[in-house]
C-alpha cells in the first residue's frame, strides 16, 4: 500500500509518499481503508520531532481517519467489513490502510461524509470537554474563542453555540473572522489591532468574557486574561503562537479568575466516565445533524504536503483533510 513514510524528523518537503506492507490484523484488531483523513497542528510538529513526545523512526503520520472496515480480527463482532467507521489512533493514518484495536473505532453516521468524520473527534472532543466539563460554560455567558478559524477554534465556536453562548471569535484576518461567523460566531475581534480589548470592552457592554477559549498562547493570552469577566475561566487549550505565555499570579487573584489546563491525550485515562459521557454526547449531535464538523480544504493524497504547508503558513481555515480514491 502507498504511505506517507516519516524516515528522519524533517520538514514536510522532506516527507514523502512510499509504497510498505499494508498492515495485518492481531487479535482485536480491525483494517480500515482509509477514505478521508486530518492533518492538524500537532501532526505539523510531530513529522519534524517538534513534538512533546516523539514517534519512533520510521513512522506514518496521521492520528484520525474515516473510512470503509476492510477486514476485522476473529474475535471482532462490532465491527464487519464493508461498514463505515471514524478511527483515532497513535499514528498511521496517513495511509491507504490502518490497523488499529477495535475500541479505537466508532460507527460513523450514514449521512456523515468522511471528510466530515476525520475531522470530528479530537478538536470536538477538546472543545467540549473544555467548555463543559472544565469551564461549565453555562447558556446566555459570553465566549471567547482565540485562533477561531482554526480546526479547534471552530470547533468551540460550534459547541459554545450549542451550550447556548454568546461567542465572540478573534482572528487576525478578514477571511478568518467571515469564517467563524458562518459557523456560528455572533461577533467577531481581530486580535492583531493594538486597540481590541477595547473593542472586547464595547462589545461585552465592559463585562468582559466569562470563559476564554485559547488555543493560541502567547501576547495574546496574557492581554485575553487581563479583560475576562470576574469569575472568569480562562481554558489553556495550546500554544500556536509558538510562546507559553507567564501570567502573573496577582491577575486571577484580582480577576477571581481561573486558568484550566485541557489536554486531550488525558481524559480518556484520567476521567474515563466523562470521556465516555462527552463522546455520547458528540455522537448524538452528529447523528441528528445538529453538529455539522467544520471541513477545512481538502487536498488529494497525493498532494498531502499541501495539507501541512497550509496548516504550517497560518493560513488554514479549519481542519485540513487528504482525501483517499
Ligand atoms: N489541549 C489539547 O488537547 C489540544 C487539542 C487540539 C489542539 N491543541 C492545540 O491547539 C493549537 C491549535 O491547534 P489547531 O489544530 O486548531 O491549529 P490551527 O488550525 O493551525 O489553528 C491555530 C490558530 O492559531 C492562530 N495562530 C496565532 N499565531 C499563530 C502562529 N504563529 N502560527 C500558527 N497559528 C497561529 C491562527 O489564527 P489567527 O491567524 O487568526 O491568529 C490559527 O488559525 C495547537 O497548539 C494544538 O497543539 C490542543
Amino acid at each position: 500500500m502507498k504511505a506517507v513514510v516519516v524516515d528522519n524528523y524533517d520538514s514536510i518537503d522532506g516527507i514523502s509518499i512510499k509504497e510498505i506492507e499494508t498492515p495485518g490484523i492481531s487479535k482485536g484488531d480491525v483494517r480500515v481503508k482509509v477514505g478521508a483523513a486530518a492533518v492538524g497542528f500537532v501532526d505539523g510538529l510531530k513529522v519534524q520531532g517538534l513534538y512533546q513526545t516523539k514517534d519512533p523512526l520510521p513512522f506514518v503520520p496521521g492520528t484520525e481517519f474515516a473510512g470503509i472496515v476492510d477486514a476485522v480480527a476473529d474475535d471482532v463482532t462490532a465491527f464487519k467489513p464493508g461498514i463505515s467507521v471514524i478511527g483515532m489512533a497513535r499514528s498511521g493514518a496517513l495511509a491507504e490502510y490502518i490497523s488499529v484495536p477495535s475500541a479505537a473505532l466508532k460507527h460513523l453516521p450514514p449521512q456523515v461524509p468522511f471528510e466530515a468524520g476525520a475531522s470530528f473527534q479530537a478538536n470536538y472532543l477538546t472543545g467540549l470537554y473544555a467548555l463543559d466539563a472544565r469551564a461549565s460554560l453555562q447558556a446566555g455567558e459570553i465566549l471567547l474563542v482565540l485562533g477561531a478559524a482554526g480546526g479547534v477554534g471552530i470547533a468551540a465556536i460550534q459547541i459554545g453555540k450549542l451550550m447556548g453562548a454568546r461567542v465572540i471569535a478573534a482572528a487576525s484576518t478578514a477571511e478568518k473572522r467571515d469564517f467563524a461567523v458562518r459557523f456560528g460566531a455572533d461577533q467577531t475581534i481581530d486580535y492583531t489591532k493594538a486597540d481590541w480589548r477595547d473593542t472586547l470592552r464595547e462589545l461585552t457592554g465592559g463585562h468582559g468574557p466569562d470563559v476564554i477559549f485559547d488555543p493560541v498562547g502567547g501576547d495574546v493570552a496574557l492581554q485575553a486574561f487581563r479583560s475576562i469577566a470576574w469569575r472568569g475561566r480562562h481554558l489553556v487549550v495550546g500554544f500556536a503562537s509558538g510562546t507559553i505565555p507567564a501570567l502573573a499570579f496577582n491577575l486571577p487573584l484580582l480577576k477571581g479568575g481561573a486558568l484550566l489546563g485541557v489536554d486531550l491525550a488525558q481524559i480518556q485515562k484520567r476521567e474515563p466516565e466523562t470521556h465516555a459521557r462527552l463522546i455520547a454526547q458528540l455522537f448524538d449531535w452528529l447523528a441528528s445533524g445538529k453538529l455539522r464538523p467544520v471541513v477545512g480544504k481538502i487536498v488529494p493524497f497525493e498532494n498531502f504536503r499541501e495539507a501541512f504547508k497550509t496548516m504550517q503558513s497560518r493560513s488554514a481555515l479549519g481542519k485540513m483533510i487528504v482525501k483517499f480514491n
